[in-house]
């Protein structure tokens, strides 16, 4: 059997043969900016769309530039490698190696790592019957729009969640804004009309949210981006998060209360159904 593979710096190896030294900032400082694309039957879903948005977190966070070609070849060199038809390409990049030091010099060039493992495709039972959540307040950083590696609230959050039962725990504001999920975003669906958080800072402009919102618009779903609270949330008729692995996922319990009738919703699965139908081609 082929092992999973790991890319660093130009270099393919088997993951456990992957090391990077102890300097690097995204190790010390969380300064590191990462990807995830999936494949299906061998193809990248989205993968320019991800590229892009990399290069936006690169750029927002002042980080030397590498050439767009370049990651892309790379990326594009370790899926055939893997020879994986349904594949997961973790891509991180951080803004280099030096001395441990809170301020940086300029001009540092940005590490590359990437792994590549089968897809940990969600249980079909859950997709079936819908997933639970809690709602935890959200206590990461004000720049969420970059995709940083940075998930210590995230990885917290979505513990909790596991350690109560659920699936996975969504964000909420101070204020009482609903944000997104640990690893996805959110929306919800109220007499026919979808909502999502609008981009803001203070969430990630997901990838699967912008292909979700491209379907609404070709089939005439309406939606809207929209700031909405606990309280909508909690009597919304369905609800479900989107990302590159949760694909659109419904969720039927959040804190204990049941979202409509506690089953997977005909939007969600419509969805989920013209989601799949651009994955696959
Ligand atoms: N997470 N919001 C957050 C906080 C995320 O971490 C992610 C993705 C999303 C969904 O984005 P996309 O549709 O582009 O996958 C939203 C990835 C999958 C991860 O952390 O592994």
């Amino acid at each position: 059997m082929m092992p999973d593979l790991a890319y660093v710096n130009g270099e393919i190896m088997p993951i456990e043969k992957a090391v990077v030294p102890i300097e690097d900032r995204g190790y010390q400082f969380g300064d590191g900016v990462y990807e995830f694309v999936a494949s299906y039957e061998g193809e990248l879903f989205l993968l320019e769309e991800h590229l892009d948005r990399l290069e936006r977190s690169m750029r927002e966070l002042a980080y030397e530039p590498i050439s767009r070609s370049a990651i892309k070849t790379a990326i594009l060199e370790l899926s055939k490698a893997s020879g994986y038809k349904r594949a997961g390409i973790y891509i991180q990049i951080s803004r280099g190696v030096a001395p441990r030091d809170h301020t940086y010099s300029k001009g540092m060039p940005p590490q590359i790592i990437m792994t590549i493992r089968p897809v940990k495709e969600l249980p079909q039972e859950m997709r079936e019957r819908g997933a639970t959540a809690i709602t935890v307040e959200d206590m990461r950083w004000g720049r969420c729009d970059t995709k940083t590696v940075q998930l210590l609230a995230n990885s917290l959050a979505k513990q909790k969640a596991k350690d109560s039962g659920c699936n996975d725990a969504i964000f909420v504001s101070d204020q009482g804004i609903v944000r997104e999920g640990t690893s996805s975003n959110l929306f919800i669906v109220s007499d026919g009309t979808l909502s999502t958080h609008p981009l803001t800072p203070n969430i990630l402009p997901g990838i699967t949210r912008m292909a979700v919102l491209n379907i609404c618009k070709e089939t005439g779903l309406k939606v809207e981006e929209t700031f909405f609270d606990k309280t909508a949330l909690y009597a919304a008729d369905e609800a479900f998060l989107t990302g590159t692995v949760t694909e659109i996922l419904p969720i039927v319990g959040i804190d204990g209360k049941t979202i409509g009738d506690g089953k997977v919703g005909p939007i969600a699965r419509r969805l989920y159904d013209l989601l799949r139908e651009k994955a696959l081609g």
